[in-house]
């Protein structure tokens, strides 16, 4: 297959839109998987994954597609399909996959539309330059709205309407369109298949009898059995002993071309020696390393010991596997008085923690207790000096210094949601909101922060022709009110006689003072008003 008959994509979504079920049908249309293979999300063969009927590992499939436009003939085209899970928690699985792609549908449920994992996908898929061909599935529903969840995706990506596909995964509806669109719309892996061999290394997994198997993306040049690999990172080399397709399982094939997405078997001893977004080339060659990923941030720590204190080097041979096939997962060694020899771990949210003890007993047998969950800690002491700590017992309780500060994570985050599901705060002025002086907090704040306002709000507002109400409302709920009395307001008031010079400037100054005011309905609010309520938190 030369690179402009390749397309490699991946399916992202949110938590149940259907990409697995995707995935399948697509198998099934391009005879990877027969039909009815009695076994649905086929992709998802963890045990875990099956019961939890979540997508927790992204898995590549390759398969064939005859494309058939109309006046042409039919070619070939090799697509590989990347599925990979919707939940927050394991985002770097996709980041990773991505790194693969070229492309990526996009799948939002034609009733729920979209929401925050297709927001967050979109960007993954977005920054990493892909084309995105958007797909709205479940048409068959009766609560489907496509054309609501088509105006979301103009509205919130820039998608151009047009685009959209709309399907069904379970009845089959709209699916031919699926492929050509990805064939038309998604560029080929733009490699060079004559320049020296660089692949990347995006995924492993620990294979009984295979041992290490690594998955490749094959950027530039060619790969054959037999030949000799080097890893940058880890300045390693080895032979190839196997490599091939995963057809969906792994299907031999002697050779992987530029831009194929594939699999790799050398005689790796340890997982330790495949690190993933490696750059994997000939030996004795000199090519520039790809660029890899970003780091994994680890969000929660807990220690793993084995149930039984005895079989810490069951658990040690279960966690080095598991940690192959899952790289986001930090391992160190521990000792507790309690428990004996065990790891601390970092994971990247707690369903991840979940997942990795459930897959270590399910696949590993290994029996696990595990601590209490925390997230790193910083301590600053009165030297200066600074403490990271992941484990409470790590802690000092009999510090040489004092601690001067501690920081624990926090979040920056942007929060999407329909406005209905805003609580916001308004506050009104006689009966009106004001657009300006309306904010978002939280619950608990929210009679504190209303008292505030409408307090600065009564000694900033000038007293007016008419009572005034200033109250503060979440919805229809009044939490806060005052009022401020009204009074005749005469700037002539004061000007005895008829010097009319004198009541001109004065009315000339009222009207530059009206132009700094701000009306809202029938009451002038001063613009310093705005500018010092709005410093209250
Ligand atoms: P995660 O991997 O957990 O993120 O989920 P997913 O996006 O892979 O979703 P999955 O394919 O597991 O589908 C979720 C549920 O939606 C399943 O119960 C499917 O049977 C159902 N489903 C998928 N496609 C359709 C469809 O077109 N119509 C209807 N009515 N149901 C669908």
């Amino acid at each position: 297959f030369p690179s402009d008959k390749i397309r490699n994509f991946s399916i992202i979504a949110h938590i149940d839109h259907g990409k697995s079920t995707l995935a399948d049908r697509l198998m099934e249309l391009t005879g990877t998987i027969k039909k009815g293979h009695g076994q649905p999300q086929y992709l998802d063969k963890l045990q875990v994954e099956r019961e939890r009927g979540i997508t927790v590992k992204a898995q590549t499939a390759t398969m064939f597609y005859e494309n058939k436009v109309k006046d042409q003939e039919a070619s070939g085209f090799l697509l590989n399909l990347i599925d990979t899970p919707g939940h927050v928690d394991f985002s770097y699985e996709v980041s990773r996959s991505l790194s693969a792609c070229q492309g990526a549908l996009l799948v939002v449920d034609a009733a729920q539309g979209v929401q925050a994992q297709t927001v967050a996908n979109f960007y993954l898929a977005f920054e990493a330059n892909l084309t995105i061909v958007p797909v709205i599935n479940k048409i068959d529903q009766p609560t489907a709205d496509p054309d609501r969840v088509k105006a979301q995706l103009k509205s919130m990506f820039d998608l151009d309407t047009d685009e959209v596909l709309l399907v069904s995964a379970k009845t089959g509806l709209g699916l031919e369109h699926v492929l050509p669109a990805v064939i038309e719309r998604i560029p080929p892996p733009p490699g060079i298949s004559d320049s020296p061999l660089r692949m990347l290394l995006f995924d492993s997994f620990f294979n009984e009898y295979k041992g290490v198997v690594c998955y490749v993306s094959v950027v530039d040049g060619m790969l054959r059995k037999g030949d000799k690999v080097s890893f940058a990172a880890t300045g390693q080399s080895y032979e190839v002993l196997d490599v091939g397709i995963m057809h969906p399982e792994l299907t031999s094939t002697g050779m992987l071309l530029t831009g194929q997405v594939g699999y790799i078997v050398t005689g790796m001893r340890t997982t330790k020696e495949a690190r993933i977004g490696d750059t994997i080339y000939r030996t004795k060659t000199t090519v520039e390393p790809l660029p890899g990923f970003k780091p994994v941030r680890h969000m929660v720590f807990s220690g793993v010991y084995p149930a039984d204190g005895s079989d810490f080097e069951a658990l040690t041979h279960a966690i080095e596997k598991l940690t192959c096939n899952d790289a986001s997962v930090s391992v160190a060694k521990e000792t507790s008085a309690a428990l004996g020899m065990g790891f601390r771990c970092g994971f990247l949210g707690l369903l991840h923690m979940d997942v990795f003890h459930q897959r270590l007993e399910q696949e590993y047998g290994t029996q696990v207790i595990s601590t209490i969950p925390t997230v790193p800690y910083t301590f600053e002491y009165s030297d200066g000096s600074k403490l990271q700590v992941q484990n409470p017992a790590a802690l000092p309780s009999n510090p040489k210094y004092r601690v001067t500060a501690s920081w624990e994570p926090t979040v920056i985050a942007t929060i999407i949601l329909p406005s209905e599901y805003v609580g916001a705060l308004d506050i009104l002025l006689n009966g009106q909101a004001v657009d300006a002086l309306a904010t978002i907090v939280h619950n608990q704040k929210a009679y504190r922060v209303g008292k505030e306002l409408v307090e600065k709000l009564k000694n900033f507002i000038e007293r007016q022709m008419f009572e005034v109400m200033i109250q503060a409302a979440i919805g229809s709920k009044i939490i806060a009110r005052d009022t401020i009395s009204a009074m005749r307001k005469n700037v002539l008031a004061k000007c005895y006689g008829g010097d009319i010079t004198r009541k001109k400037k004065l009315l000339e100054k009222q009207k530059e003072g009206k132009k700094r005011m701000k009306r809202v309905g029938s009451v002038d609010i001063p613009h310093e008003a705005f500018q010092q309520i709005l410093k209250v938190s």
